[in-house]
C-alpha cells in the first residue's frame, strides 16, 4: 500500500499529457475533471487488492498541506494516516499496541488540479451513478458524477478501488486530532517503526 501511494504521488506529478492538436480528436471537446475543493471531508468505502474490505475517513486540506486518511480496517485496527505536503507521513494506532511509522515519500499531497491532463474515456454507469470517467497515466481511473460533478469512485491501477460515500465540501479536521502522538518522535527511524507500546 506503502509503494502504491509512493508511485501515485510521483505518477501525478507528471507533467501533463500534451493534447494533439487535430479536426478528428474527439477528446478535444472532452469535459475535464472537476478540481478538488481546497478543503474537504469525504467518506471512502474501499475494497483493497486483498479483497479485504476498509473504510476511510479522508479530511484533504491543501491550504494546510495535510491529507489525513483515517483508515478503519474491516473488524480490525483503526488506522491514522497524515500526511504533510513537505513530504512526511505519519502512520500510527492510537490505544493499546499502539504503534507508530514514520515515512518520508520526498514528495507531497496530491495538488487539487492533479487531474489536469487526463485522458477522457466517456460515460459510464458505476456505483449506479451516470459519470464522466477519465484515466490519467495508467495510473488512476476517476469517476465523476455527471450532474452534480462530485466524485463517485476512483481505481488505482493496482486494482484498489475507492467509492465516496459522503463529500462534504468545505470541512476541516481539527489541529488536534492531525498531531502525531509523541510515540511518533521518540527512536524515530526513518521507515522503522519508531515504538512498540
Ligand atoms: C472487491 O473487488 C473484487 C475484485 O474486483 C470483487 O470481486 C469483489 O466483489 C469486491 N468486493 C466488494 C465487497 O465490493
Ligand atoms: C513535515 O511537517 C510535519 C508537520 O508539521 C512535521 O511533523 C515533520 O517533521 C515535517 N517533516 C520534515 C522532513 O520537515
Amino acid at each position: 500500500m506503502k509503494v502504491a501511494l509512493l508511485l501515485i504521488f510521483f505518477l501525478l506529478k507528471l507533467p501533463n499529457q500534451v493534447a494533439v492538436i487535430g479536426n478528428d480528436e474527439p477528446w478535444l471537446n472532452a469535459p475535464t475533471p472537476t478540481p478538488w475543493p481546497e478543503q474537504f471531508h469525504a467518506l471512502l468505502y474501499m475494497n483493497l487488492t486483498t479483497t479485504h474490505l476498509q473504510l476511510s475517513d479522508v479530511w484533504y486540506d491543501w491550504p494546510n498541506g495535510r491529507n489525513v486518511n483515517i483508515f478503519q480496517k474491516q473488524l480490525g485496527i483503526l488506522l491514522y494516516d497524515i500526511e504533510w505536503n513537505n513530504g512526511t507521513s505519519f502512520y500510527y494506532t492510537l490505544g493499546e499496541g499502539a504503534y507508530c511509522q514514520t515515512v518520508d515519500f520526498g514528495v507531497g499531497i496530491p495538488r487539487p488540479d492533479f487531474l489536469d491532463g487526463a485522458h477522457y474515456l466517456g460515460q459510464v454507469v458505476t456505483d449506479g451513478f451516470l459519470c464522466n470517467l477519465w484515466e490519467k497515466v495508467d495510473f488512476i481511473w476517476y469517476y465523476e458524477d455527471v450532474v452534480t460533478k462530485r466524485p463517485v469512485r476512483w481505481d488505482f491501477y493496482d486494482g484498489i478501488s475507492s467509492h465516496v460515500m459522503t463529500f462534504e465540501i468545505g470541512a476541516v479536521l481539527p489541529d488536534s486530532i492531525v498531531q502525531a502522538p509523541a510515540y511518533c518522535f521518540t527512536e524515530a527511524v526513518n521507515g522503522k517503526d519508531a515504538s512498540t507500546y
